[in-house]
């Protein structure tokens, strides 16, 4: 991977940290490694993408359920869901000098090799027969398996009963609640529950920035099916993460579609596609999954809970589903947004960054300001202009610091699609012809055109 592009993703972590969009977990305490907390514009942004997820793939639809399930669950749920045993676990190696811990698949790939679906004793080899020695240059500890959930006990309960986890992945929420959902809304198949929530992992080594953490959310979909129909549901629903992918701003050239491996597959899958987006200074990498789970949960939990998970058709016929599973994860989603709308081009002769991000994502949708600030008639046209896009709107920044060209450059560093100035003219002072109107600045061209406050709202929208 090219300077350029290692610089670019360099220059998008300092501005999500400059402007807001994103801090340092626990940062005046030294950080706290793989957690990141998201400031005024990161929440923002986070929460435009999350409706405008729930707006596709729930509210758009007749086939969709939503749920919001606990974080803890019973430790039971994860014995069935395979999540305790080998199945969640990464292969660890230690440095034997310093005690650093590493992931072996990641340093076996660093050092050139194939590392997918590899054993332990299959890594050994690999580090033993090409020398393979930790960053620091001392030697590695044999690999054994390190599993990523973190685990915790409820109340002040000793023994089994008080085994729990923070949840690794939203979707065993869904399965438990599958009867539930079924028992309440008499769901024709097929149909889908979807759910928007954090999940935990004890990453061995969390890295680049929100890519790869221990705190996160999903966004994810249960989709229910008939055995047979899986191939042509599979399908249909591929297609609607492409469309997902479109409405985020991400461009074809950077998705590309990845399919797993049998022998890197997940315990529950059969088969699995990873949306990889090309990450600037990384290139391709996972952005989403998208797997056929089959009927291994809600076979699994059927057994281990003893409450039957089938489905029964109107005509009797009884069967317990199969799964597709859409798996987004909002950290890499928002990075992924982030890397396609960073643009820097020239403008009066400077350079300028700006963030070419979608309007229905931008964390401000419209910013207004006074010309000066310091002409009280200015201020107040100003502020009613200002109260009635937020009413509009919500999203509205009023920004009057500095003059104009410092405003507008703020604006576009953070994706503000149009900025809105008051003006003398607004105030019928200078050209009477313009009496009412105000100078509409778009972010992408720097262009400004004079409308009337009257059509504002349907000139934004
Ligand atoms: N329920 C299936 C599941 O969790 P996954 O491929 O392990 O599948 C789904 O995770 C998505 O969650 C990934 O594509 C990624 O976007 C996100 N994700 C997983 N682990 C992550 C981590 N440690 N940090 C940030 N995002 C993560």
């Amino acid at each position: 991977m090219n300077e350029k592009e290692n610089n670019k993703m360099d220059k998008i972590v300092s501005l999500c940290k400059r402007r807001g969009f994103v801090f340092q977990g626990s940062e005046i305490y030294g950080g706290l490694r793989g957690t990141w907390d998201l400031g005024p514009l990161g929440v923002a942004l986070n929460n435009n993408l999350k409706r405008e997820w729930w707006k596709m793939f729930v509210d758009g639809r007749e086939d969709m359920y939503g749920l919001d399930a606990s974080i803890l669950m019973n430790g039971k749920v994860w014995d069935a869901s395979g999540h305790t045993g080998a199945g969640f676990c990464d292969p660890l190696v230690e440095d034997t000098e310093t005690g650093e811990r590493y992931r072996a698949d990641h340093l076996l790939k660093d050092a050139g090799h194939e590392a997918d679906g590899l054993s332990l004793e299959e890594i050994d080899a690999i580090i033993v027969d090409n020398k393979i020695v930790s960053p620091n240059g001392n030697p590695l500890s044999p690999a054994r398996q390190f599993n990523l959930m973190f685990e915790s006990r409820i109340g002040a309960t000793a023994g089994d009963e008080g085994r729990v986890y923070l949840r690794p992945e939203t979707a065993q929420g869904i399965f438990v609640n599958f009867k539930n959902v079924v028992d309440t809304m008499s769901p024709k198949m097929p149909f889908g529950i979807a759910q928007i929530g954090k999940a935990f992992r004890n990453e061995i080594a969390p890295r680049e920035f929100l890519f790869r953490v221990r705190e996160f959310e999903q966004m994810e979909i249960e989709y229910f099916i008939k055995e047979a129909a899986w191939k042509d549901e599979f399908e249909k629903l591929r297609g609607d993460i492409k469309k997902w992918h479109t409405h985020l701003g991400l461009s074809e050239d950077n998705i590309r579609e990845y399919e797993v491996p049998d022998n890197d597959l997940a315990h529950y899958s059969k088969r699995t596609i990873d949306f990889e987006y090309n990450y600037p200074g990384k290139g391709f990498d996972e952005l989403c999954g998208f797997a056929y789970r089959t009927d291994h949960d809600l076979k699994n939990h059927m057994e281990a809970s003893g409450v039957s998970m089938e489905y029964i058709e109107p005509d009797g016929s009884r069967y317990v589903p199969h799964v597709l599973e859409p798996s987004f994860g909002i950290g890499r989603a928002i990075t992924a947004v982030l890397c396609e709308a960073y643009t820097e081009d020239e403008m009066n002769g400077d350079v300028r960054t700006y963030l070419k991000l979608p309007k229905h994502l931008a964390p401000n949708r419209v910013a207004v300001s006074p010309l000066l600030k310091n002409k009280p008639e200015l201020v107040e046209k100003a502020r009613e202009v200002f109260t009635m896009l937020k009413t509009e709107f919500g999203n509205v920044a009023w920004d009057d610091n500095g003059n104009v060209g410092k405003r507008y450059r703020r604006q576009d560093e953070i994706g503000t699609p149009h900025c809105i100035v008051i003006d003398f003219d607004t105030l019928g002072q200078e050209a009477p012809e313009h009496t009412d109107t105000v100078t509409v600045r778009d972010r992408d061209t720097g262009e400004q055109e004079r409308v009337a406050i009257s059509d504002l709202i349907q000139k934004l929208k």
